[in-house]
């Protein structure tokens, strides 16, 4: 498969004062062209820390991406100029963040905004048709072009992260990275932008990597999933073979926790204990301490990744 996006054996941690997170431990990642991948995983488990690597956005202090490839299109990102990782920020890789607010200027109208970012990524081009180009594209997305001199606060949530999307895409993004677009949204709503997301895909024949913890997105949306577990992805393949021919426990736990309507609430089954502290990781295996399916050497040694395309990191 020619490969997009492919990261191997990346490493992030978080330096302070009193420890080091470690934040993602050693992940690899393959993404192609038009293919789109779900990142699923608990709450800490740096699914943003890896997206934001890809980014090249880690804060820096305290971030540190101390091992790894991150190769866009052969590129590695890791050793370009702050100047070049622009530019592929430009026009190659966008990322729509969970919070629309982190990404809009409060103070400008979204026609203004819209438009800067259309100048910058083709200087030359005039005010009027940068203003064009805007209009066509948040038509595309589902605003109406009136409301081009509003300003972000007259949106609302649901409307901003179209406004947020139509952003992404007017750098005509070959990948675009989508960290729980959809979290901060009423659940209606939330469908809405999940079908404008499949639509532009398409359309565009952009690559995805969708964050996210819920496993029914993924299944709708994506063609690959990857589960990430403590900095660690323990399980990746097809979301046929995550999903019906699922290894790893924790993977398996993650389906147990999700409510089924046709049963009783008590039914559910929680994955018990509680995730890792990435400043303090257990020793062996990341999950063993969660797993019921735990034996000895689970706490002695870590284990590689096992199989191929669909892959998992589970000694059985
Ligand atoms: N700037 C930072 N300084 C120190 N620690 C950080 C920083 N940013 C993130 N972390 C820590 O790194 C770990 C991974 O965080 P990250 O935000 O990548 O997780 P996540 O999977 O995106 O979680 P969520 O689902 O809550 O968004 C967490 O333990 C978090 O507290
Ligand atoms: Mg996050």
């Amino acid at each position: 498969m020619d490969t997009l996006l492919r990261i191997r054996n990346l490493h992030v941690h978080y330096l302070t004062d009193f420890e080091t997170v470690k934040a993602v431990n050693g992940i690899d990642l393959d993404i192609g062209p038009g293919e789109s991948l779900g990142l699923v995983g608990e709450t800490g488990a740096g699914k943003t820390t890896a997206c934001r690597a890809v980014m090249q956005l880690i804060p820096d202090p305290p971030g540190l991406i101390v091992d790894g490839e991150i190769l866009f299109k052969g590129e590695n990102l890791i050793y370009n100029t702050e100047r070049r990782n622009q530019e592929i920020r430009g026009n190659g890789i966008s990322m729509i963040f969970q919070d629309p607010m982190t990404a809009l200027n409060p103070i400008m109208t979204i026609g203004d905004q819209l438009a800067e970012v259309v100048r910058t990524h083709n200087p030359g081009i005039g005010r009027d048709e940068a203003r064009r180009k805007v209009i066509e594209m948040l038509e595309i997305v589902g605003v109406k072009a009136d409301r081009i001199n509003d300003y972000p606060h007259q949106f609302s949530g649901g409307m901003k992260q179209r406004v947020v999307i139509t952003m992404a895409l007017l750098c005509s993004p070959e990948l675009l990275i989508a960290d729980e677009p959809t979290t901060a949204l009423d659940v209606t709503i939330q469908a809405q932008v999940l079908e404008l997301i499949k639509k532009l895909r398409r359309e565009f024949n952009m690559s995805l990597l969708l964050v996210t913890h819920d496993l029914g997105i993924v299944a709708e949306v994506c063609d690959r999933a990857a589960i990430m577990y403590a900095g660690e992805i323990v399980e990746a393949g097809t979301v046929r073979e995550v999903f019906l021919e699922t290894r790893h426990p924790y993977t398996k736990g993650l389906f147990g926790s999700i409510p089924k309507l046709d049963e009783d609430s008590e039914r559910l089954v929680p994955i018990e204990g509680m995730v890792p502290n990435p400043a303090d990781l257990p020793p062996g295996c990341c999950f063993h301490p969660r797993c019921k399916e735990a034996r000895p050497e689970c706490s002695r040694q870590k284990p590689g990744l096992k199989g191929e395309g669909h892959v998992y990191k589970c000694f059985y």
